[in-house]
């Protein structure tokens, strides 16, 4: 399919925009086309679920490996039995509770999906997704849609319209804005093929919300632990895989004097430095940039990756992170910073 030059951005602001973005939409994905679509969690790069060649544009337009496979949204109750062939008991639980919303639950596929979507895998990742435009456009085209974060393989995933316009631009023909993203980082992900539930990808739905309903579901083995094998079950989880450009690094600090010092320990001054904290706040403005985030981990994930992206922009030497708090509740945060810097 040929390339347009500049991507279309269509806005959702009032009922008008919405309802034409939505015709906009269906058109393209239609025709086997790919689209980036708002969805609560990370802007989506999605495809009509049932169509292998708009599939395989996904992955050619992100540079993904198609060894990482996708998730599937649905928006009506048809959809999953379209694509799940065993819907477990701990799979309905999940979705009375959490469904709309930031959770994706893999279960295993019916033939019918494309090997594509599920990398070859007998399962399928099912997400139905809490935003009004995706659900619109996904219950006007009467299909399911793929739809991995639209970024750049191994890039920040985008949280607004214009952070998907400067990675994938030109690539695709309709960037739909639906404004930016309420929750902030990508679903949480369960696997509910085994036994035992187990979380691939912290999220903000975290071990104590799904315990709560759910109380069998483990978290995932530490990434140390983690066999080669099970990192092929969800190559999502491969460290370092949504990075910034600049290095990164996540550290605590007592003061502004000790961060001052660790820096110029390692060779560096604070105008080279972009520093992102909650809770011990640099004063100074010598800081290249200073992003205050919120104490409090839905609130953190929202802001968290446009502050990166900004800080990125500036080419800084170091992107400095105030290490968040290591309870559950931050278990996505942490998760999504320790593979920004390299060291999950
Ligand atoms: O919030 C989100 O989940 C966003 C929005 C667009 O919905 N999507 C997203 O997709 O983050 P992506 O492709 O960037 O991440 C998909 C994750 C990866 O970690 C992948 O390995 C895992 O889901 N996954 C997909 N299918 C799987 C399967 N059958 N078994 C295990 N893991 C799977
Ligand atoms: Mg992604």
């Amino acid at each position: 399919m040929e390339s347009p030059l500049r991507s279309e951005i269509a806005s959702t602001a009032d009922a008008v925009a919405f309802e034409q973005a939505v015709i906009r939409a269906v058109h393209w994905l239609s025709r086997g086309d790919v689209v980036a679509l708002p969805t609560e969690t990370v802007y989506g790069l999605a495809a009509c679920a049932f169509d292998g060649k708009a599939i395989e544009r996904v992955f050619q337009v992100k540079g993904r490996p198609s060894t990482n496979p996708l998730i599937v949204h649905v928006a009506e109750e048809g959809m999953i039995g379209d694509c799940a062939a065993q819907w477990p008991a701990s799979a309905a639980t999940l979705a009375r509770y959490f469904w709309p919303g930031p959770l994706t639950m893999v279960v295993p596929k019916r033939p019918e999906v494309p090997d594509a979507v599920t990398a070859g895998l007998d399962s399928v990742a099912l997400r139905w997704p809490g935003h009004p435009f995706m659900q619109a456009v996904i219950r006007r085209l009467g299909r399911p849609l793929a739809a991995p974060s639209a970024n750049l393989s191994n890039r920040l995933s985008p949280t607004t319209a214009q952070q998907v316009d400067s990675q994938l631009g030109g690539k695709i023909p309709l960037i739909v804005d639906g404004g930016a993203c309420s929750v902030g980082i990508e679903s949480t992900v369960v696997d509910l093929t085994g036994v035992t539930p187990r979380i691939l990808r912290p999220g903000v739905i975290h071990l104590g919300a799904l315990a709560a309903v759910l109380p069998t579901i483990q978290t995932r083995s530490t990434e140390s632990a983690m066999g080669p094998d099970q990192a092929q079950r969800s190559p999502g989880q491969l460290a370092r895989h949504y990075c910034p450009r600049s290095p990164l690094r996540v550290m605590g600090w007592t003061s502004e004097d000790a961060l001052t010092q660790e820096i110029q320990r390692q060779g560096l001054e604070p105008k080279d430095v972009c520093v992102l904290c909650h809770e011990v706040l640099p004063a100074q403005s010598s800081w290249m940039r200073v992003s205050i985030i919120p104490n409090d981990p839905e609130a953190y994930a929202r802001a968290l990756y446009a502050e990166l992206h900004q800080s990125d922009q500036l080419a800084p030497k170091m992107i400095l992170v105030e290490a968040p708090p290591d309870s559950a509740p931050w278990d996505g945060v942490r998760d999504r910073l320790q593979r920004a810097s390299g060291v999950a």
